[in-house]
């Protein structure tokens, strides 16, 4: 399984730290943002790696890529997406670069205590649909968030809902998802949200509506630091005793 890591999009929240900068090389506990996810999926085992990123941001992430030590772990390549147009514009342009093999998708600013391993070498070995994963979330009207047949998160997942005003459950669906070929074919079907982005929230649901997405709920925290405070909140948990080994 081939791993990509989304790091385009605006960073508009963390505007005031970036200033035209590239929020996913900002340092969080000592590295680029990026590498937490990068090592990540390295440490599920996931060693062929591709980077998207902002075309205005190429340069400077390439340079980056090079230099960083995950580079001696694994091969790390770089694409570009031409525009911000969602979560799913930027994975359709890791089609090349997936070629038909399944990927594990992570997003540039989740960052995760440890890669659930056992349910991603699950879905290597039968790479059929999609998988997401699942946190409980003490703020669940922030997040895309699953319901379960029964209200019971044992059961299959019945829906997806993105940051509702009156959340039906509080699993929270992290930025880590696994998806089969298909899924390029999928976001080319999609048509952009009332926000104008390529949602990926409409992606899972896609697979959903066919009946071929799992979920699995991680072990460990998460977080999106793709704010001030959430990003604070990495640096505090990255440096205390729950870090990751
Ligand atoms: P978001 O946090 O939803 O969006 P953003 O990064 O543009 O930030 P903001 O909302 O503050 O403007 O995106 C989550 C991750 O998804 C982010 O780390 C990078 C990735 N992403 C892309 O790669 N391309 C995109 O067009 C978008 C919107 C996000």
């Amino acid at each position: 399984m081939k791993g990509v890591v989304l790091a385009g999009g605006r960073g508009q929240r963390l505007r005031a730290l970036t200033h035209g900068a590239n929020k996913h090389l900002l340092p969080v506990a000592g590295s680029p943002m990026i590498d937490h996810p990068i090592r990540t999926l390295i440490d599920a085992g996931i060693t062929d790696i591709l980077v998207v990123t902002g075309a205005e941001h190429e340069r400077a992430m390439g340079e980056h890529l090079r230099s960083t030590p995950l580079a001696d772990r694994c091969s790390l390549s770089l694409a570009p997406q031409p525009t911000p147009d969602g979560i799913a514009g930027a994975l359709a342009c890791a089609e090349t670069f997936a070629a038909g093999e399944p990927v594990c998708v992570i997003l540039g600013d989740n960052l995760l205590q440890r890669p659930p391993t056992t349910a991603i070498n699950a879905f290597a070995a039968d790479p059929i649909g999609a998988m997401i994963f699942l946190t409980i979330a003490d703020d669940p009207e922030r997040f895309a968030i699953a319901t379960f047949e029964g209200d019971n998160p044992a059961n299959p997942i019945t829906d997806i809902t993105e940051k509702p005003a009156n959340p039906a459950s509080n699993a929270a669906v992290i930025g880590l998802y696994l998806y089969d070929a298909e899924v390029f074919d999928t976001c080319r079907s999609l048509t952009p949200s009332p926000r104008a982005e390529l949602e990926i929230t409409d992606v899972n649901r896609a697979y959903l509506r066919r009946a071929a997405l799992r979920g699995a709920f991680i072990d460990g925290w998460w977080i999106d630091a793709g704010t001030p405070e959430s990003l604070a909140r990495a640096q505090s948990f990255l440096a205390g005793p729950e870090r990751p080994a």
